[in-house]
């Protein structure tokens, strides 16, 4: 049914190890992961808002602020790499570098380590779950990796529709498909529409200049990874599912409105500028691309949901 379509559905189940996930979730909430013990992951990628903290850019350890948006965490581990700029080559090399980060978790990894093992219930799930190795940073990582492979939103409207249910989106919706594919799926493509291939921001159009104010560093994108010129302002293409909770948008977090990041894309990456009509169509199909995360759709999970 959906073959030789540029979107996949996600699996409605994942294999794991259900014991590893219920351990990475509970580090992922822990705050004794940060210098002071006031941080956890879910700080800056809470479950209850898209995976990501919906700020401009990230707030971390004693209210200072970082360089760059929060991307979710939910299916991230489709991602080809991890980071705007792919500088952690999975979610296990990513997950140690926020809590060494001084701007985010601001701790060091053998006090995180000592500190988790004066707790009993992460000793003996260690000893149980990693017997060679116990609980050390690489073990501690890979349960979290395990964890965030869990993060999957299957069942959005759109994947229902991917799978044979036609009349689960509306006439607009399939039109904003349509126009998706003409003009978008060349980037974001595959189970999340992005997170497959770097591409420049600003293909066709200096995106910098349009924004305005100084660039950053972090504009440099993928150039601060390789120090190749042809690298410098490309970025990861960002997975779209969920994206109507995940703003703002862009890595610096410039946008707010879906409708204008959608107007951004279409001039900088395409040099297309889209009639309003023709962008609203294009943000009701990226709105049926929420799904859900343990059974409840992503717009209705509270704290309680994930405690
Ligand atoms: C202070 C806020 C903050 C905290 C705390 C935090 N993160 Fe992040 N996270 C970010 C930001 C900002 C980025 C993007 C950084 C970049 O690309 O340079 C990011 C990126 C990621 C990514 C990559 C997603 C992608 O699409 O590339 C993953 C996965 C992730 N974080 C997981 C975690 C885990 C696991 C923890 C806890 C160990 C954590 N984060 C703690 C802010 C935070
Ligand atoms: C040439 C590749 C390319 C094309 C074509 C493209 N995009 Fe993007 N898109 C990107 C990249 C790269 C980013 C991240 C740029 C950044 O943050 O600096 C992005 C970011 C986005 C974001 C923000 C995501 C987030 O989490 O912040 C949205 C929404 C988006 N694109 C939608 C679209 C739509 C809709 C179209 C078609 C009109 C489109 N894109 C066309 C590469 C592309």
């Amino acid at each position: 049914m959906f073959k030789g379509e540029p979107v996949h559905p996600l699996p409605l189940t994942v294999d794991l190890d259900p014991e590893k996930v219920a351990l990475g979730d509970k580090l992922f909430h822990d705050r004794m992961l940060s210098g002071d013990d006031t941080l956890n992951c879910a700080f800056c990628h809470d479950l209850a808002r898209g995976g990501t903290d919906q700020a401009r850019v990230a707030i971390g350890i004693r209210g200072q602020e970082g360089p760059i948006n929060s991307p979710t965490v939910y299916n991230a581990m489709y991602n080809i790499a991890q980071f705007w700029d792919g500088r952690a080559k999975d979610l296990q090399e990513q997950a140690a570098g926020p809590v060494a980060n001084h701007v985010e978790m601001g701790a060091e990894w053998d006090k995180v380590i000592k500190k988790l093992n004066n707790v009993e219930h992460y000793r003996d799930a260690f000893a149980k779950l990693y017997p060679e190795e116990g609980l050390t940073q690489s073990t501690v990582t890979h349960a979290i990796a395990v964890f965030e492979e869990s993060l999957v939103t299957p069942n959005s409207r759109f994947d229902r529709y991917l799978r044979g249910e036609q009349d689960m989106l509306t006439e607009d919706e399939k039109d904003g498909y349509d126009l998706f594919k003409t003009h978008c799926a060349s980037c974001h493509f595959g189970p999340v529409l992005g997170g497959l291939s770097y591409e420049k921001m600003g293909l066709k159009q200096d995106y910098f200049k349009l924004r305005g104010g100084e660039p950053t560093e972090v504009d440099n994108g993928r150039f601060n990874v390789t120090g190749q010129e042809k690298d410098r302002h490309f970025f990861k293409a960002p997975v779209l599912r969920n994206i109507e909770l995940t703003y703002p948008y862009f890595h610096d977090g410039s946008v707010n409105d879906l409708a204008e990041a959608v107007r951004i894309m279409a001039k900088v990456q395409r040099g297309k500028n889209l009639t309003d009509n023709e962008t609203a169509k294009i943000v009701a199909f990226l709105n049926t691309l929420t799904g859900e995360y343990q059974g409840k759709p992503l717009t209705q999970l509270t704290i309680e949901d994930i405690k």
